[in-house]
């Protein structure tokens, strides 16, 4: 392959990775290409240092990125070898993946490919319209083909605690000055020109209520921000899902990104949007309590509502320029 092919295949699977959703859509991730290799690595400066000690989160989101680069190099042709955590001496560096050889993209990853960039994550209700058995079982399948697991919550019960663990947690997190801080942050002002950071058009000025309901994230901060199209009208909770993991390494968190990113994408294509709500995720021991009570041992990676809404919403992203080096890794 010609060394501009190789670069342009390389920017194209750049571009297609910044579209990953993040945590508070803070980007954490940073891309270094070397001849055929690109590197992802995880940007410290963008890590959450109060709602994310761990890095699990930044990790999560890091692993959907990576999953944008597996997807976008096969849909150009080429195959995508990875290699996860490659070196325990750079903690930071997440991954290498190398240009392989030629190949044709089959029609699912194509398919999956042509989401990354419509995928829009939801904060509001969702239409009554039940999200379909079949599809369902597709995204468990599609969870576990990363070495991750989705549970649909069917109990009412369960629905009801994992709703009153995320309004806890939320409480809680709105009591603590820097914690709120850290959120505000993240938070985009109308018309900002900001290319991170969670866009005012992206939630609804005024939340209606679910039920049972899940809080979201308060980014406007007492602001009269928030959208007001039909997207937000809807008052159904929607479909409530948890994705876990078996252990909880970082090896872990990055599969678990991958899953979540193939989850969604695949919920895409059917029409299908995710809310998340990942307040209690960020506390030790409601997600410890979790794990025990809930989840047989297994440890929570993403709390989400999936259905159906009106319209796409709006999403902002650093330019490639910004996130890829070119030198050596
Ligand atoms: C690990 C992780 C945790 C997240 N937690 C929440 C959350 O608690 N509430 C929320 O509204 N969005 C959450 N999100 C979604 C991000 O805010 C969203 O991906 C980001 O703003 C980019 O927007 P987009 O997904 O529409 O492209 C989370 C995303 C990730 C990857």
């Amino acid at each position: 392959m010609r060394v501009e092919d190789a670069m342009e295949t390389i920017n194209a699977a750049v571009q297609a990775a910044v579209w990953a959703p993040s945590v508070h859509n803070t980007q954490p991730w940073s891309f270094a290409v070397d001849g055929e290799e690109i590197a992802l690595r995880a940007d410290s400066d963008r890590k959450l240092r109060l709602g994310d000690v761990m890095g699990r989160e930044q990790l999560v989101s890091c692993g959907a990125a990576l999953m944008n680069v597996r997807l976008a190099l096969r849909a150009l042709g080429r195959e995508a070898q990875v290699r996860v955590l490659p070196d325990p001496d750079r903690p930071a560096l997440l991954a290498t993946v190398r240009l392989g050889g030629a190949v044709e993209a089959d029609e699912h990853t194509r398919l999956l490919h042509a989401q990354i960039e419509r995928r829009r994550t939801h904060r509001a209700g969702f239409t009554d319209e039940p999200v379909p058995g079949h599809l369902v079982e597709e995204l468990v399948y599609q969870a576990a083909a990363e070495g991750a697991r989705l549970t649909p919550i069917r109990d009412e019960a369960a629905v009801r605690v994992l709703a009153a663990l995320t309004d806890a947690a939320q409480e809680v997190q709105s009591q603590d000055r820097l914690f709120t801080l850290e959120v505000i942050r993240w938070g985009r002002p109308p018309g900002s020109t900001r290319a991170d950071g969670v866009p005012a058009e992206s939630y609804p000025r005024e939340p209606r209520r679910t039920r049972p309901h899940f809080a979201q994230r308060d980014y406007a901060h007492g602001h009269p921000w928030g959208g007001e199209s039909d997207q937000f009208a809807a008052t159904s909770t929607g479909l409530v899902a948890v994705l876990t993991t078996q252990a909880d390494s970082r090896e872990d968190w990055i599969a678990a990104g991958q899953a979540l990113q193939r989850v969604l994408l695949h919920a895409c294509a059917h029409g299908v949007r995710v809310a998340f709500h990942t307040q209690a995720l960020e506390m030790f021991h409601l997600r410890e309590f979790m794990r025990q009570e809930l989840l047989s041992g297994e440890n929570a990676q993403m709390i989400m509502r999936l259905g159906f809404t009106g319209d796409e919403g709006v999403g902002v992203r650093r330019p490639v320029g910004e996130v890829l080096e070119d030198r050596g890794i």
